[in-house]
């Protein structure tokens, strides 16, 4: 039995085949250095379908595998989780679907990682669960364990009080997240739109607590090695990603092939992890991706030379220091986003005041960063304004950037948040 739970759709690693492997994602990079730090355990699932697993540990964490089937695969994760709710709660990025079996397995699943967590949690415990595919679980633990303490924190965004009543199970969702101590948010603004729809006696406590990174997890490595594989160019961008919608990749990608247009010589990286690939709309964003990068490279680039390097696969935590620290503009344009926590490790890599970010007002990091190049990521023009001007950057910014995340990291995030519980 353990005094402090966390639980997560996801465990910080992933089951494939015989290996374990860093599993993708913010939540996990932000989380995984708080339970070592404090103890505890995670509850979540391994990410293989049908694998019923003992409670083991590995990198310093206690984790207690829940299963998922195939069915709660394509409803429950798949579907009311990624085409349901992620879409809904990015503004409608792309249109959510509502289907009433889908909801049936976000229940049934949602009760199955409630049970895990009542099992594993000591009398008088905090549970600490997160994010969009678990919002029943505080209603679930406060009636069957009245004696735990029940934090929440959402880690993408929510969305306006309008947009949230589309969703037939409303009701459901709100009734139990009231029944949290706490629910924490990313922005002001994610707080303010669900507190838009409580009544406005509502004893709740709510409260926002930008999350942030472990600067020691991540460290430039070696940066001339990246420029040199390369070609050692110009001018160096990158962009670093799941493959998903809401990332603003292609129209990164058209704002680059406009700077090439008008004479500027530089060289993109662009690394992109497989996600949710058997979902429509992210196999859509990979077609159209993968036919940009294949048209700008034929425009622009040489044998030998692409002015494009794109790769479709994660990269380890040390490889991904260098490409940070090699890249003089960092590129990040998501439409929008919880956080963004790529933007704070690009960031925690350049200590000198070198390097430029650019950055979308629609990603919780802009309020923070506000020394970015900001630019509206609905508009090509303004990411190519924004990429000239990172072209020619202060060093200054950096360095207030700089200053900024490495004393507001992870440890602090998960402390203020514990504190306020
Ligand atoms: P999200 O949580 O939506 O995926 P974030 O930017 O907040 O977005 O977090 C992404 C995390 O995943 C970061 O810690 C980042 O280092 C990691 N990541 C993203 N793309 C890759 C990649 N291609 N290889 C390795 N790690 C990646
Ligand atoms: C975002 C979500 C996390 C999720 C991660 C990876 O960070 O907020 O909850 O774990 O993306 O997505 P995946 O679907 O692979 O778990």
């Amino acid at each position: 039995m353990y005094d402090f739970v966390v639980v997560a759709n996801r465990l910080p690693v992933d089951r494939v085949g015989e290996r374990w492997q860093a599993s993708p994602g913010g939540l996990v990079a932000a989380l995984a250095p708080v339970l070592r730090a404090r103890g505890g355990c995670w509850v979540g699932w391994p990410g293989e379908t049908n694998t019923t697993l003992a409670p083991f540990s590995t990198g310093g964490i206690e984790l207690v595998p829940v299963a998922l089937d195939e069915t709660d695969y394509t409803d429950f994760y798949e579907g009311f989780s990624n085409s349901t709710l992620w879409p809904l709660y990015h503004d409608l990025i792309v249109a959510p679907q509502y289907d009433q079996t889908w909801w049936e397995r976000y229940v049934a699943v949602n009760e199955r990682f409630a049970l895990s967590v009542e099992k594993q949690a000591a009398h008088g415990a905090t549970v600490w669960v997160q994010d969009y595919q678990l919002q029943l679980v505080p209603g679930l633990l406060r009636k069957r364990r009245p004696d735990l303490k029940a934090g929440f924190f959402l880690h993408i965004p929510f969305p306006s009080p309008d947009l949230f009543r589309q969703l037939p199970w409303r009701e459901e969702i709100l009734s139990s997240l009231e029944a949290c101590d706490l629910i924490g948010f990313q922005r002001g603004t994610d707080e303010q739109n669900f507190r838009g729809l409580l009544p406005a006696d509502a004893s709740v406590r709510t409260g926002t607590f930008p999350i942030s990174i472990d600067p020691k997890a991540i460290t430039p490595g070696d940066p001339a090695r990246v420029r040199e594989a390369v070609g050692d160019p110009e001018l160096l961008m990158l962009g670093v990603d799941r493959m998903d919608y809401t990332k603003g990749i292609l129209q990164r990608l058209l704002a680059f092939e406009q700077l090439l247009e008008s004479g500027v010589d530089a060289t993109l990286i662009q690394l992109a992890t497989p996600s949710r690939e058997r979902i429509e709309h992210y196999r859509k964003t990979r077609r159209e991706v993968e036919a940009a990068v294949g048209r700008i490279n034929g425009r622009f680039g040489r044998i030998g030379r692409p002015v494009i390097h794109y790769v479709h696969h994660g990269v380890a935590k040390e490889e991904l220091g260098s490409f940070y620290a090699a890249a003089d503009i960092m590129l990040v344009t998501p439409f929008k986003d919880g956080m963004n926590l790529v933007a704070k490790e690009y960031v925690a890599c350049h200590p000198d005041g070198s390097g430029a970010l650019v950055l979308s007002e629609f990603a919780g990091a802009a309020v923070e960063l506000h020394e970015a190049y900001l630019c509206n990521p609905f508009e090509v023009d303004s990411i190519v304004r924004a990429m000239h001007s990172a072209a020619h950057p202060d060093p200054q910014r950096m360095r207030a950037m700089y200053e900024w995340v490495t004393t507001h990291d992870v440890d602090a995030w998960a402390a203020s948040f514990l504190e306020a519980l």
